[in-house]
């Protein structure tokens, strides 16, 4: 099977990764908006590979052999691709343009596969001569078991089947979700996170504390702060946004210290400091 990964950041990579560590892929194309970004996110999975190398859980031969199924380039390099998988910046109308864009240059008979993490897989199909079938994998993608498979209203069966048996052939475990914002680990993950915010502005405890009580009161393995400031607090605003967006429920209001922190530019570890500091 040929595959292509569009979008080659944190996510594409990763996604790029799973694919080209699978026996069955002949062939992975990873195409970002220029080919240096493309390159940029092989040399990510290049970095990855040599780490497991060097821990012995990989040889050099076969790091060697995921690295030469890998190419990378723009998204016209993936024509002949069976599936695709779009990983680019979670914005509607980009990723609405670049599915278009995919459709006039990928064999018909491909299917299209978005890591949306919480935008309409029936609003990103609508138009598409392709079908299109949520795949919403997990950061770090090669580590995280877990696949959501999301149906949208256009959405063939079949192809939902294909998709849960491709995720199982990667070794992850899929769950079978339908369209609704935020999935499932979204919706919940993401306004538990919201809400650790608001208990913070109020003064309830400090981070350090509201972190600790869920590390060892509910057994979470980080706390929601620390959480936050991992997935990047743009992020998080963008998904509460959605969820209230979508629902017109103001149980979702995004807490206004997390819209106030990402106007300040503290947008977690990608810059430094979040509810944490990280220079
Ligand atoms: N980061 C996470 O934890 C996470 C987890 C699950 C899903 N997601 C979703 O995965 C997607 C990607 O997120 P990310 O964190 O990897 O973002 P990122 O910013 O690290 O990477 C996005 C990449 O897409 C590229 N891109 C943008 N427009 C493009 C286009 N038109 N054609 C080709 N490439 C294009 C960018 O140059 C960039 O390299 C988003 O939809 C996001 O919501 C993210």
């Amino acid at each position: 099977m040929k595959v292509m990964v569009v979008g080659a950041g944190t996510m594409g990579s990763g996604i790029a990764q799973v694919f080209a560590q699978w026996e069955e892929a002949e062939r992975v194309y990873l195409a970002d908006v220029d080919a240096a970004l493309a390159e940029n996110g092989k040399r990510l999975i290049a970095k990855t590979l040599a780490r497991l190398v060097a821990k012995e859980r990989l040889s050099q031969e076969q790091a060697d052999a995921v690295l030469d199924k890998l190419v990378t380039g723009t998204k016209e390099i993936g024509a002949d691709a069976d599936w695709v998988i779009e990983a680019a910046i979670e914005d509607v109308a980009a990723k609405k343009r670049l599915l278009r864009e995919l459709d006039g240059i990928v064999r018909e008979d491909a299917v299209f596969a978005t890591n949306t993490s919480s935008l309409s897989i029936t609003e990103l199909s609508a138009g598409l001569n392709h079908t299109l079938i949520g795949m919403h994998f997990f950061n770090p993608a090669p580590v995280m078991k877990l696949v959501e498979i999301i149906s949208g209203a256009l959405t063939p069966q079949n192809v939902a089947e294909r998709a849960e048996m491709l995720a199982k052939s990667l070794g992850k475990e899929p769950v079978r979700v339908k369209e609704a914002p935020g999935f499932v680990v979204n919706r919940l993950l993401i306004p538990m996170i919201n809400e650790a915010v608001f208990l913070l502005s109020e003064g309830v405890a400090s981070a350090e504390d509201i972190d600790t009580a869920m590390r060892l009161g509910a057994n979470h393995p980080m706390g929601p702060l620390a959480l936050c400031d991992l997935i990047g607090l743009d992020v998080v605003l963008t998904i509460m946004q959605t969820l209230q967006a979508e629902t017109g429920d103001d149980k979702y209001r995004p807490a206004p210290l997390l819209r106030k922190m990402v106007r300040a530019g503290k947008l977690g570890r990608k810059s430094g400091e979040g509810f944490f500091s990280y220079k």
